[in-house]
């Protein structure tokens, strides 16, 4: 099973048979070696490894009690399910609740919403599913038309968390869970701590207090497991999730430092234990000592949705970055075959690029008028080589063509980061097979 992470890595799952029996139970064979550990388990056992080091962040750090209502961030993806599976197993009796925000991202979104509805299912836990397009009338798409182009990564983050804490705060939900585990933890913090953000770096705990009152608690039952952990977790398990990475996925900073201490942890093999280590327990308290003696931000209702806010403008993060939409005459970015046949045939030709993102076979034996072939692969290369191969067309309006439209939208979404006027041809079937009568008519 491959797994494609944001910031397209990927992940593969292989068993390795050691030939030597599960340190744990001594019967089975040993074929997973957990990140970190000079371990050698067998399946069953590297499970229960992984529920224990949970279980563990939970009860060391008091996360909740038996008595709380539980709400669970799920995305889709490999790190949520295994978290939600793993809570369920552990604490068969507390009320746990999945919450799903549909971020309205084309040809990603609805795949992971089906996923999300499949884990549920299995597991048995109830879930809310919040749809950002049907609910508020835009998606986290809509941002490739405003400054934020190229920062759509961290626009989702503001918005992921403004619903989730709404969302939680609307159903009484006391704990939110989410899904970092020790990886995510530790990059963010070696990011937070380059850009001198002290009192970011003082909130990476594993628990978040409320800022306000009616605020939930965020905590962070995987603190303790390594991401591939995580990984081999749902793969064990056979967890429904979307193994396609979301298309806007960014190489951010903090993805940069992630692929950075794995390279350093490879050279010595505890370098993430000691860094983790090093914030946890020398870095982060001296700064918590530090912050009493600064004044508490102060949370007031924000200007348009009334959440609490500790802007000075008294307009919440969000409600900001939603603002900058009504400024966008037209979202548009995807043609259905119909309407870009119309435009076709009246626009100046010299005005339009199409390019086929298909197999060179299936291009060669037919495609679009004019089109030009580019490989597929392109959309893996690095941001130079990238931008390098369509600078020519910088000017004029590029189409792309795939076999679903979801490679094409992939190449669209990642143009126009960098400002091109990139447009996504959707349901090319129909596409090509109008064309192709078109032609004939026009032969006969
Ligand atoms: Fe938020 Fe991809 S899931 S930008
Ligand atoms: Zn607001």
């Amino acid at each position: 099973m491959k797994y494609v992470k944001c910031g397209g890595e990927v992940f593969e799952f292989k068993l390795t048979p050691f030939k030597t029996h599960c340190r744990y139970c001594k019967q089975k064979e040993a074929e997973i070696k957990p990140s970190g550990t000079s371990l050698l388990l067998c399946k069953e056992c590297f499970l229960l490894f992984c529920e224990k080091k949970v279980k563990m962040a939970i009860e060391k750090h008091k996360m909740f009690g038996e008595k709380e209502k539980v709400g669970v961030m799920v995305s889709g993806g490999k790190d949520s399910a295994a978290l939600l599976a793993i809570l369920k197993k552990l604490y068969p009796q507390q009320e746990i609740l999945a919450i799903h925000l549909n971020l309205g991202i084309k040809y990603y979104s609805d795949f992971a919403q089906v996923a999300v509805e499949k884990l549920c299912q299995k597991l048995k836990v109830p879930l809310i599913v919040y749809n950002l397009k049907e609910k508020e009338g835009f998606s986290i798409d809509d941002f490739v038309f405003t400054h934020f182009k190229n920062k759509i990564c961290s626009v989702c983050g503001t918005i992921k968390r403004y619903y989730f804490s709404r969302i939680a705060r609307e159903n009484k939900i006391d704990v939110i869970c989410t899904a970092h585990h020790l990886d995510d933890v530790l990059s963010t913090m070696t990011s937070v701590f380059f850009q001198g953000d002290f009192l970011g770096l003082s909130r990476l705990g594993p628990v978040i207090y409320p800022l306000f009152q009616g605020q939930p608690k965020k905590v962070k039952p995987l603190y303790y497991l390594q991401e591939r952990d995580v990984f081999y977790y749902s793969a064990i398990s056979g967890l429904p999730i979307e193994k396609c990475a979301c298309p806007h996925s960014e190489i951010t900073p903090v993805k940069e430092w992630k692929k950075w201490i794995e390279e350093k942890d490879k050279e010595s093999p505890s370098f993430k234990f000691k860094l983790f280590s090093i914030f946890r327990k020398k870095l982060i308290p001296l700064i918590k000592k530090e912050l009493k003696k600064v004044p508490k931000e102060d949370f007031l209702p924000c200007k348009i949705c009334q959440e609490p806010t500790p802007s000075k403008s008294n307009i919440c993060a969000k409600c900001r970055r939603v603002k900058l939409l009504e400024r966008v005459k037209e979202r548009k970015i995807e043609y259905e075959p119909d309407e870009f046949l119309n435009f076709l045939s009246s626009s100046p030709q010299n005005e339009i690029v199409i390019f086929d993102v298909r197999e060179k076979e299936d291009f060669e034996s037919g495609s679009l008028p004019g089109a030009i072939w580019i490989n597929p692969e392109l959309l893996n290369e690095k941001e130079k080589i990238f931008i390098k191969t369509f600078k020519p067309y910088k000017k004029k309006k590029l189409f792309f063509l795939c076999y679903t439209g979801r490679t094409s939208y992939y190449f669209v979404l990642r143009l126009r980061k960098f400002g091109f006027l990139a447009f996504n041809l959707s349901k090319p079937k129909e596409l090509l097979s109008k064309i192709k009568w078109k032609l004939k008519k026009a032969l006969v």
